[in-house]
Protein backbone atom coordinates (compact mmCIF):
# COMPACT_ATOMS: atom_id res chain seq x y z
CA UNK A 1 0.00 0.00 0.00
CA UNK A 2 1.34 3.68 -0.86
CA UNK A 3 0.46 6.15 1.68
CA UNK A 4 1.07 9.68 0.87
CA UNK A 5 2.19 11.37 4.86
CA UNK A 6 2.33 14.86 5.24
CA UNK A 7 3.95 16.85 8.57
CA UNK A 8 3.48 20.71 9.03
CA UNK A 9 2.85 20.36 12.78
CA UNK A 10 6.05 22.85 13.20
CA UNK A 11 8.42 24.59 11.06
CA UNK A 12 8.77 21.82 8.87
CA UNK A 13 7.07 21.64 5.72
CA UNK A 14 7.07 17.42 4.38
CA UNK A 15 5.72 15.31 2.07
CA UNK A 16 7.00 11.74 1.72
CA UNK A 17 5.92 8.34 -0.03
CA UNK A 18 6.14 5.24 1.86
CA UNK A 19 5.29 1.64 0.53
CA UNK A 20 3.61 -0.97 3.37
CA UNK A 21 4.42 1.47 6.18
CA UNK A 22 8.68 0.26 5.99
CA UNK A 23 9.87 1.15 2.60
CA UNK A 24 10.38 5.00 1.80
CA UNK A 25 10.14 6.00 -1.91
CA UNK A 26 10.94 9.59 -0.70
CA UNK A 27 10.87 12.06 2.07
CA UNK A 28 11.28 15.59 1.45
CA UNK A 29 12.23 18.00 4.59
CA UNK A 30 12.28 21.79 3.65
CA UNK A 31 12.99 23.20 6.83
CA UNK A 32 11.99 27.01 7.61
CA UNK A 33 14.96 28.87 7.43
CA UNK A 34 13.02 32.15 8.44
CA UNK A 35 12.63 31.64 11.98
CA UNK A 36 16.31 31.86 12.49
CA UNK A 37 16.15 35.62 13.13
CA UNK A 38 13.84 35.58 15.57
CA UNK A 39 15.50 33.15 17.80
CA UNK A 40 12.43 30.56 17.84
CA UNK A 41 9.50 30.02 15.39
CA UNK A 42 6.40 32.49 14.96
CA UNK A 43 3.40 30.31 14.52
CA UNK A 44 1.85 32.90 12.01
CA UNK A 45 4.76 32.81 9.58
CA UNK A 46 5.33 28.94 9.94
CA UNK A 47 1.94 28.33 8.56
CA UNK A 48 2.40 30.88 5.67
CA UNK A 49 5.35 29.50 4.65
CA UNK A 50 3.81 25.94 4.50
CA UNK A 51 1.34 27.84 2.26
CA UNK A 52 3.62 28.84 -0.15
CA UNK A 53 5.48 25.19 0.21
CA UNK A 54 3.22 22.87 0.36
CA UNK A 55 2.59 21.92 -2.80
CA UNK A 56 6.04 22.36 -4.49
CA UNK A 57 7.56 19.96 -1.93
CA UNK A 58 4.72 17.42 -2.74
CA UNK A 59 5.53 17.42 -6.26
CA UNK A 60 9.01 16.61 -5.43
CA UNK A 61 8.02 13.71 -3.25
CA UNK A 62 6.11 12.15 -5.87
CA UNK A 63 9.16 12.74 -8.69
CA UNK A 64 11.43 11.63 -6.24
CA UNK A 65 9.22 7.97 -5.60
CA UNK A 66 8.74 8.03 -9.36
CA UNK A 67 5.20 7.75 -9.11
CA UNK A 68 1.85 9.07 -10.20
CA UNK A 69 -1.41 10.48 -8.50
CA UNK A 70 -3.22 7.43 -9.03
CA UNK A 71 -0.70 5.09 -7.00
CA UNK A 72 -1.40 6.82 -3.59
CA UNK A 73 -4.03 4.81 -1.67
CA UNK A 74 -3.64 6.34 1.64
CA UNK A 75 -3.37 9.59 2.90
CA UNK A 76 -1.76 10.52 6.18
CA UNK A 77 -1.59 13.73 8.12
CA UNK A 78 -0.68 15.38 11.35
CA UNK A 79 -3.53 15.68 13.20
CA UNK A 80 -1.69 17.28 16.58
CA UNK A 81 -0.07 18.52 18.48
CA UNK A 82 1.74 21.25 17.09
CA UNK A 83 0.84 24.76 16.33
CA UNK A 84 -2.80 25.13 14.89
CA UNK A 85 -2.37 27.16 11.85
CA UNK A 86 1.20 24.83 10.58
CA UNK A 87 -1.35 21.93 11.32
CA UNK A 88 -4.08 23.10 9.13
CA UNK A 89 -2.19 23.84 6.39
CA UNK A 90 -1.43 20.27 6.03
CA UNK A 91 -4.55 18.92 7.28
CA UNK A 92 -6.22 20.84 4.36
CA UNK A 93 -3.95 19.59 1.33
CA UNK A 94 -4.21 15.86 2.85
CA UNK A 95 -8.39 15.75 3.32
CA UNK A 96 -8.55 18.01 -0.73
CA UNK A 97 -6.19 15.20 -2.15
CA UNK A 98 -8.21 12.14 -0.37
CA UNK A 99 -11.38 13.51 -1.03
CA UNK A 100 -11.01 14.16 -4.79
CA UNK A 101 -8.98 10.79 -5.21
CA UNK A 102 -11.41 8.81 -3.32
CA UNK A 103 -9.03 7.56 -1.19
CA UNK A 104 -8.79 7.00 2.61
CA UNK A 105 -7.15 9.45 5.07
CA UNK A 106 -5.80 9.01 8.07
CA UNK A 107 -4.84 11.37 11.04
CA UNK A 108 -2.04 10.89 12.62
CA UNK A 109 -0.32 12.17 16.45
CA UNK A 110 2.95 13.65 15.73
CA UNK A 111 4.04 12.16 19.12
CA UNK A 112 3.21 8.19 17.55
CA UNK A 113 4.70 9.40 14.27
CA UNK A 114 8.49 9.86 15.84
CA UNK A 115 7.94 6.18 17.44
CA UNK A 116 6.93 4.56 14.37
CA UNK A 117 9.93 5.74 12.76
CA UNK A 118 11.90 3.31 14.73
CA UNK A 119 9.81 0.47 13.59
CA UNK A 120 9.76 2.25 9.72
CA UNK A 121 13.35 1.67 9.98
CA UNK A 122 13.67 -1.35 12.20
CA UNK A 123 12.15 -4.60 11.32
CA UNK A 124 13.81 -6.70 14.06
CA UNK A 125 12.68 -4.82 16.75
CA UNK A 126 10.27 -5.94 18.93
CA UNK A 127 6.62 -4.85 18.65
CA UNK A 128 6.33 -4.70 22.90
CA UNK A 129 9.64 -2.24 23.72
CA UNK A 130 10.20 0.60 25.57
CA UNK A 131 10.52 4.65 23.94
CA UNK A 132 12.16 7.40 24.93
CA UNK A 133 10.27 10.19 23.16
CA UNK A 134 12.84 13.02 23.39
CA UNK A 135 11.84 16.02 21.18
CA UNK A 136 11.77 20.08 21.38
CA UNK A 137 8.08 19.91 22.24
CA UNK A 138 8.09 15.94 24.74
CA UNK A 139 9.64 14.28 26.56
CA UNK A 140 7.83 10.97 27.74
CA UNK A 141 9.24 7.34 28.64
CA UNK A 142 6.33 4.92 27.32
CA UNK A 143 5.87 1.24 27.37
CA UNK A 144 4.28 0.44 23.83
CA UNK A 145 2.57 -3.06 24.51
CA UNK A 146 1.78 -2.96 20.43
CA UNK A 147 1.83 -0.15 17.82
CA UNK A 148 -1.17 2.15 19.52
CA UNK A 149 -1.18 0.35 22.98
CA UNK A 150 0.44 2.69 25.08
CA UNK A 151 1.31 2.67 28.96
CA UNK A 152 3.18 6.35 29.66
CA UNK A 153 5.51 6.00 32.52
CA UNK A 154 6.87 9.19 33.08
CA UNK A 155 7.13 13.07 31.30
CA UNK A 156 8.40 16.76 31.76
CA UNK A 157 7.16 18.81 34.54
CA UNK A 158 8.18 21.62 32.97
CA UNK A 159 10.81 21.95 29.71
CA UNK A 160 11.40 19.48 27.08
CA UNK A 161 14.70 17.85 26.62
CA UNK A 162 14.90 19.57 23.02
CA UNK A 163 13.74 22.65 24.52
CA UNK A 164 16.30 22.96 27.12
CA UNK A 165 19.17 22.06 24.37
CA UNK A 166 17.96 25.10 22.41
CA UNK A 167 17.93 27.23 25.08
CA UNK A 168 21.06 27.10 26.60
CA UNK A 169 22.74 27.03 22.82
CA UNK A 170 21.09 30.55 22.69
CA UNK A 171 23.16 31.37 25.91
CA UNK A 172 25.81 29.85 23.56
CA UNK A 173 25.35 32.09 21.22
CA UNK A 174 25.14 29.33 18.82
CA UNK A 175 21.69 30.45 17.14
CA UNK A 176 18.08 28.72 16.86
CA UNK A 177 17.44 25.64 16.96
CA UNK A 178 20.89 25.15 18.33
CA UNK A 179 20.69 21.25 19.49
CA UNK A 180 22.77 19.82 16.56
CA UNK A 181 25.29 22.61 17.16
CA UNK A 182 25.66 22.40 20.70
CA UNK A 183 26.17 18.27 20.03
CA UNK A 184 28.75 19.59 17.76
CA UNK A 185 30.32 21.86 20.13
CA UNK A 186 30.14 19.37 23.00
CA UNK A 187 31.91 17.10 20.86
CA UNK A 188 35.41 18.40 21.40
CA UNK A 189 34.93 19.50 25.53
CA UNK A 190 35.23 18.05 28.53
CA UNK A 191 32.31 16.58 30.05
CA UNK A 192 33.42 16.36 33.91
CA UNK A 193 34.70 20.65 33.34
CA UNK A 194 31.31 21.59 35.37
CA UNK A 195 28.91 19.24 37.23
CA UNK A 196 25.11 21.07 36.97
CA UNK A 197 22.71 19.50 38.56
CA UNK A 198 20.88 16.54 37.76
CA UNK A 199 16.99 16.51 38.92
CA UNK A 200 16.81 12.94 39.67
CA UNK A 201 13.29 13.15 41.20
CA UNK A 202 12.32 10.54 43.99
CA UNK A 203 9.19 9.82 41.70
CA UNK A 204 10.06 7.29 39.11
CA UNK A 205 10.30 8.62 36.02
CA UNK A 206 9.41 12.16 35.50
CA UNK A 207 11.90 14.48 34.03
CA UNK A 208 12.39 18.11 35.09
CA UNK A 209 14.80 20.47 32.80
CA UNK A 210 13.75 24.43 33.93
CA UNK A 211 16.41 23.83 36.86
CA UNK A 212 19.06 22.94 34.50
CA UNK A 213 18.80 25.65 32.23
CA UNK A 214 18.52 27.94 34.87
CA UNK A 215 21.65 26.68 36.74
CA UNK A 216 23.86 26.84 33.13
CA UNK A 217 22.25 30.93 33.50
CA UNK A 218 23.66 31.31 36.22
CA UNK A 219 26.76 29.83 35.83
CA UNK A 220 27.73 31.81 32.83
CA UNK A 221 26.49 34.89 34.61
CA UNK A 222 29.28 34.76 37.55
CA UNK A 223 31.96 33.13 35.60
CA UNK A 224 34.06 35.70 34.13
CA UNK A 225 33.48 35.94 30.12
CA UNK A 226 37.46 35.49 29.54
CA UNK A 227 37.16 31.95 30.83
CA UNK A 228 33.70 31.26 29.65
CA UNK A 229 35.15 32.23 26.08
CA UNK A 230 37.76 29.46 26.00
CA UNK A 231 35.77 27.00 28.03
CA UNK A 232 32.64 26.94 25.37
CA UNK A 233 33.32 23.05 24.36
CA UNK A 234 33.51 22.13 27.91
CA UNK A 235 30.45 24.61 29.46
CA UNK A 236 28.60 22.44 26.45
CA UNK A 237 29.81 18.85 26.73
CA UNK A 238 28.98 18.92 30.95
CA UNK A 239 25.24 20.62 30.43
CA UNK A 240 24.61 17.67 27.80
CA UNK A 241 26.18 15.17 30.45
CA UNK A 242 23.52 16.23 32.83
CA UNK A 243 20.81 16.06 30.31
CA UNK A 244 21.70 12.47 29.08
CA UNK A 245 22.98 11.12 32.50
CA UNK A 246 19.37 11.60 33.54
CA UNK A 247 17.75 10.38 30.46
CA UNK A 248 19.56 7.18 30.31
CA UNK A 249 19.53 6.21 34.17
CA UNK A 250 15.62 6.42 33.89
CA UNK A 251 15.35 4.62 30.79
CA UNK A 252 17.80 1.92 31.91
CA UNK A 253 15.55 1.66 35.44
CA UNK A 254 12.65 1.31 33.25
CA UNK A 255 13.75 -0.94 31.07
CA UNK A 256 15.34 -3.25 33.69
CA UNK A 257 11.67 -3.07 36.23
CA UNK A 258 9.54 -3.56 33.68
CA UNK A 259 11.73 -6.54 32.22
CA UNK A 260 11.87 -5.25 28.10
CA UNK A 261 14.15 -6.00 26.34
CA UNK A 262 13.64 -3.62 23.68
CA UNK A 263 14.34 0.07 23.69
CA UNK A 264 14.26 2.54 21.28
CA UNK A 265 15.08 6.43 21.07
CA UNK A 266 13.19 9.22 18.81
CA UNK A 267 12.43 12.48 18.22
CA UNK A 268 14.81 15.49 17.67
CA UNK A 269 17.62 15.36 20.60
CA UNK A 270 17.64 10.88 19.28
CA UNK A 271 20.60 12.69 17.03
CA UNK A 272 22.49 13.32 19.68
CA UNK A 273 25.54 11.71 19.50
CA UNK A 274 25.97 11.42 23.58
CA UNK A 275 22.61 9.95 24.20
CA UNK A 276 23.11 7.45 21.46
CA UNK A 277 26.49 6.43 23.00
CA UNK A 278 25.98 6.51 26.64
CA UNK A 279 22.13 4.76 26.19
CA UNK A 280 24.10 2.03 24.36
CA UNK A 281 26.91 1.56 26.81
CA UNK A 282 24.15 1.04 29.93
CA UNK A 283 21.70 -0.90 27.75
CA UNK A 284 24.45 -3.68 26.48
CA UNK A 285 25.46 -3.47 30.23
CA UNK A 286 22.08 -4.50 31.07
CA UNK A 287 21.74 -6.75 28.38
CA UNK A 288 18.88 -4.93 26.28
CA UNK A 289 19.01 -3.76 22.56
CA UNK A 290 18.95 -0.29 21.51
CA UNK A 291 17.22 1.15 18.44
CA UNK A 292 16.90 4.58 17.03
CA UNK A 293 15.88 6.23 13.78
CA UNK A 294 18.59 7.35 10.85
CA UNK A 295 19.23 11.31 11.92
CA UNK A 296 17.16 12.56 9.00
CA UNK A 297 13.80 10.32 10.88
CA UNK A 298 14.73 11.73 14.67
CA UNK A 299 13.93 15.21 13.59
CA UNK A 300 10.48 16.39 12.13
CA UNK A 301 9.90 14.23 8.90
CA UNK A 302 6.46 12.72 6.96
CA UNK A 303 7.94 9.21 6.26
CA UNK A 304 7.13 8.69 9.82
CA UNK A 305 3.99 10.18 9.78
CA UNK A 306 3.39 8.19 6.67
CA UNK A 307 4.96 4.83 8.12
CA UNK A 308 2.15 5.87 11.55
CA UNK A 309 -0.27 5.97 9.30
CA UNK A 310 -0.20 3.10 7.34
CA UNK A 311 -0.10 1.26 10.96
CA UNK A 312 -3.19 3.10 12.40
CA UNK A 313 -5.18 2.54 9.31
CA UNK A 314 -4.63 -1.35 9.69
CA UNK A 315 -5.53 -1.01 13.33
CA UNK A 316 -8.60 1.65 13.86
CA UNK A 317 -9.45 2.52 9.70
CA UNK A 318 -10.05 5.54 7.68
CA UNK A 319 -10.39 8.96 9.64
CA UNK A 320 -13.61 11.23 9.44
CA UNK A 321 -13.62 14.05 6.78
CA UNK A 322 -14.85 16.34 9.88
CA UNK A 323 -11.98 16.21 12.39
CA UNK A 324 -10.39 19.53 13.20
CA UNK A 325 -6.34 19.77 13.98
CA UNK A 326 -5.69 19.24 17.89
CA UNK A 327 -2.99 21.55 19.27
CA UNK A 328 -2.34 19.43 22.23
CA UNK A 329 -3.63 16.02 21.29
CA UNK A 330 -2.20 13.43 23.83
CA UNK A 331 -0.46 10.26 23.09
CA UNK A 332 -2.84 8.36 24.87
O1 LIG B 1 11.37 16.20 16.80
P1 LIG B 1 11.77 17.57 16.47
O2 LIG B 1 12.26 17.86 15.06
O3 LIG B 1 10.62 18.60 16.72
C1 LIG B 1 9.64 18.46 17.70
O4 LIG B 1 8.70 17.66 17.50
O5 LIG B 1 9.79 19.17 18.71
O6 LIG B 1 12.90 18.00 17.51
C2 LIG B 1 13.59 19.19 17.41
C3 LIG B 1 14.48 19.33 18.64
C4 LIG B 1 15.10 20.71 18.75
O7 LIG B 1 14.95 21.13 20.09
C5 LIG B 1 16.57 20.47 18.40
O8 LIG B 1 17.46 21.39 19.00
C6 LIG B 1 16.79 19.08 18.92
O9 LIG B 1 15.58 18.40 18.58
N1 LIG B 1 17.94 18.40 18.32
C7 LIG B 1 19.02 18.00 19.03
C8 LIG B 1 19.93 17.42 18.09
N2 LIG B 1 19.36 17.48 16.86
C9 LIG B 1 18.14 18.08 17.02
N3 LIG B 1 19.31 18.09 20.33
C10 LIG B 1 20.48 17.59 20.75
N4 LIG B 1 21.40 17.02 19.93
C11 LIG B 1 21.17 16.92 18.60
N5 LIG B 1 22.07 16.35 17.80
ZN1 LIG C 1 8.56 16.32 16.33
Amino acid sequence: MLTLGIETSCDETSVAVVEDGRRILSNVILSQAIHTKFGGVVPEVASREHIKTIVPVFQQAMAEAGITLTDIELVAATMGPGLVGPLLVGLSFAKGFAFTRGVPFVPVNHIEGHLAANILEHPDLDSHHLTLIVSGGHTMLVEVKEFGEYDILGRTRDDAAGEAFDKVAKLLDLGYPGGARLDKLAQNGDPTYHRFPRAVMKEGYQFSYSGLKTAVALYLKRTDPATVESHRADIAASFQEAVVDVLVRKTVLAATERRIRDVTISGGVAANSRLRELMKEKLDRARKRLFYPSTALCTDNAAMIAAAGYYRYQKTGPGEFVLDAVPYLPLE
